[in-house]
């Protein structure tokens, strides 16, 4: 089926809006159905699932893989429709993740509200991310792509070994800057390499493009998960947009603090030690480590990381034709970026 994408055409994008709005505005016919089948297929006759999983779909959150899923698909000139589906399984994988890794940290809020392990507790809310995770299997049958089948579902399985071995890792001062790339490329980057990948796979790419796909999500994931790790320390401004210090609090060691350690003296070695390996945490420790962290430029350069990474994304496509489709996704790359200021 041909889809209808002229709605959008001639409707000049507004410039108040950032890369990622305006990529919604471009692919919101697309998007539109994808949210009919996110609605659907979260139905079910036990009244908590859709109850659970609607709080948090309604809440937002920016769309930004099965954007990505849409508008490769559109870049490639698809012409069929299994992206859409891929695409809603994309985000119910998106969704099961965020319903498990709130529990996992123990988190408050989410998309501004209360989480829904905070709302329902605990139990509720692993069980309906088991849910929506079969939802999302279900979903990449109906798409009737075996190629696209397996790199999802492979994400899948990725995902859950990044946040097992970020599990792991916790409370570990030594971790280099490869285990938190290892980690950050397996809990994040996986899902949008894949969400971009099954577009090439469906479209009948060539092996190097559906390759070339794969490292456009890949890179802008790493970049994304960089400036998330940032913005946990407030980001670059001092107006902090967002509850800061969860990982900290955790003991997780993102990349800020990881620069931070390697370049930390003997005093602020034992710093370090005491809050991140022996979990002792007083009121004041969270402003120290954000000095420190600023002393040593660790948060410019988790940004200059974020950066090459976005440009290794934009690399990516050079291969690809241009028009409106490409350059929103070249957008893309930068506003994950941006969102770092
Ligand atoms: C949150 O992802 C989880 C991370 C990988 C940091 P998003 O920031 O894309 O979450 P929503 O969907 O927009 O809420
Ligand atoms: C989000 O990771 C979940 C996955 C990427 C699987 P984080 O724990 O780092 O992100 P937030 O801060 O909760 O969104
Ligand atoms: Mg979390
Ligand atoms: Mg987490």
């Amino acid at each position: 089926m041909k889809l209808d994408i002229s709605v959008k055409a001639g409707k000049a994008p507004s410039s108040d809006l950032n890369a990622a709005e305006r990529l919604a505005d471009l692919a919101s016919a697309d998007m539109r159905r994808v949210d009919a089948l996110i609605l659907d297929r979260m139905g079910s006759p036990v009244p908590l699932i859709p109850k659970l999983a609607n709080y948090l779909v309604e809440a937002g959150g920016k769309r930004i893989r099965p954007l990505i899923t849409l508008a490769t698909a559109r870049m490639l000139g698809y012409e069929g429709d299994a992206q859409l589906k891929l695409a809603a399984a994309v985000e119910f994988i998106h969704t099961a993740t965020l319903l498990h890794d709130d529990v996992v940290d123990e988190s408050d809020l989410r998309r501004g509200r209360k989480s829904a392990n905070v709302v329902w507790g605990n139990a509720p809310s692993v069980l309906v991310g088991d849910f929506l995770f079969a939802r999302a299997f279900m979903l990449m049958v109906d798409a009737e792509s075996l190629p696209a089948l397996h790199s999802l579902s492979r994400a899948a399985s990725v995902i859950a070994e990044g946040e097992v071995r970020q599990l792991a890792a916790a409370g570990d001062v030594n971790v280099s800057e490869e285990s938190y790339r290892a980690i950050i490329e397996a809990k994040t980057a996986a899902l949008f390499a894949a969400a971009a990948e099954v577009s090439g796979i469906v479209s009948d790419c060539t092996p190097d493009e559906i390759a070339a796909l794969d490292r456009y999500g890949r890179e802008i994931g790493l970049a994304f998960q960089l400036v998330d790790d940032m913005l946990d320390y407030g980001g670059l401004s001092a107006t902090l947009g967002k509850k800061t210090g969860d990982d900290f609090r955790e003991g997780k060691v993102t990349l800020p603090v990881a620069l931070a350690i390697a370049r930390a003296d003997d005093g602020e070695r034992a710093f370090w030690t005491r809050v991140i390996a022996d979990n002792e945490q007083t009121d004041t420790d969270f402003a120290r480590a954000l000095e420190l962290i600023r002393k040593h430029g660790a948060l410019e350069a988790t940004l200059d990381a974020a950066r090459t990474h976005a440009a290794n994304a934009c690399d990516a496509l050079a291969r690809f034709p241009d028009n409106v489709w490409k350059t929103a996704l070249t957008n893309l790359a930068e506003f994950v970026v941006e969102r770092a200021h």
